[in-house]
């Protein structure tokens, strides 16, 4: 059944009006780098801050159509390891924003059977942050629709290394042979281990790089980018990224 694209064609000129989405040709796994608040405040003569909390009301839309198109998977980007280098009034800030978005929110995420996961080293967020974090892991843990996975105090380099000293150690201990270690032995040791590799990267604001998100596991997706600034990203965007992601020719190294 083909889904028709409302927002884009809210938005555009009538070369649009017939593009349609086939809901066979989803991507099951969208992961989101949402760059450009800072700008995005910045030219408006306001605090960063202020682009960061517009950034999270764009979160609650994206998540919301996520949902009702039936996605599997939806990555965001929230924090990563080297974002503690941001003046501490910035990352104080960031370190509320799940609580407060949670705060608001995670009934309706419960209502529409979200599941709340994180990847990320968890431990070092402020002890504010993990429990309005961990409350709404427990609370949706029994969901069964989209998996809103955010990536907080999250870094791929930090991920695979901890990863390779998992495997290590199981060779150590006798556990596994060298020869046991294959791409699936290390993907089963990272945050992602249950989830399946992203389909579709979206990164917003211009940037055209991956910033340390998800380097392994993102070999094979498809990447779309966007000169838009995060807090400005809205379902019309994100309906010709999924538009344009299924007119994509996935060959896997293959012909
Ligand atoms: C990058 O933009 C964005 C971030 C480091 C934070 C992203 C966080 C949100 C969008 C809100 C998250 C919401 C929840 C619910 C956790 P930037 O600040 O680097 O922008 P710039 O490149 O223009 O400076």
């Amino acid at each position: 059944m083909p889904i028709k694209l409302p927002f884009l064609k809210n938005k555009s000129n009538t070369n649009i009006q017939n593009l349609r989405l086939d809901k066979e040709l989803l991507p099951c796994h969208v992961a989101i780098i949402m760059d450009g608040n800072g700008r995005w405040a910045k030219s408006r003569g306001m605090p960063r801050i202020a682009g960061h909390k517009e950034g999270m009301n764009v979160v609650k839309r994206i998540v919301r159509y996520a949902s009702d198109l039936g996605i599997d998977i939806l990555t965001l980007y929230a924090f990563s390891t080297e974002n503690w280098k941001r003046p501490k009034k910035e990352v104080d800030f960031l370190m509320k924003l799940p609580m407060e978005f949670l705060n608001t929110y995670l009934p309706e995420l419960i209502e529409k059977n979200v599941r709340v996961e994180t990847i990320g080293d968890f431990d070092r967020l402020p002890e504010h942050t993990k429990k309005a974090v961990q409350e709404a892991k427990d609370r949706t843990a029994d969901n069964t629709g989209l998996i809103l996975n955010f990536a907080l105090n999250y870094g791929s380099r930090n991920e695979m290394i901890e990863a390779v000293k998992q495997v290590a150690k199981q060779v150590q201990e006798g556990e596994i042979n060298i020869q046991d270690i294959d791409e699936s032995c290390f993907t089963d040791h990272l945050f992602t281990a249950d989830l399946k590799e992203p389909d579709l990267l979206i990164r917003t604001s211009g940037e055209q790089r991956l910033s340390n998100f998800l380097l392994w596991q993102l070999a094979y997706s498809e990447f779309w980018f966007t000169d838009v600034f995060w807090p400005d990203f809205d379902e019309s965007y994100f309906e010709k990224a999924l538009y344009d992601y299924q007119n994509r020719k996935r060959r896997y190294g293959g012909i």
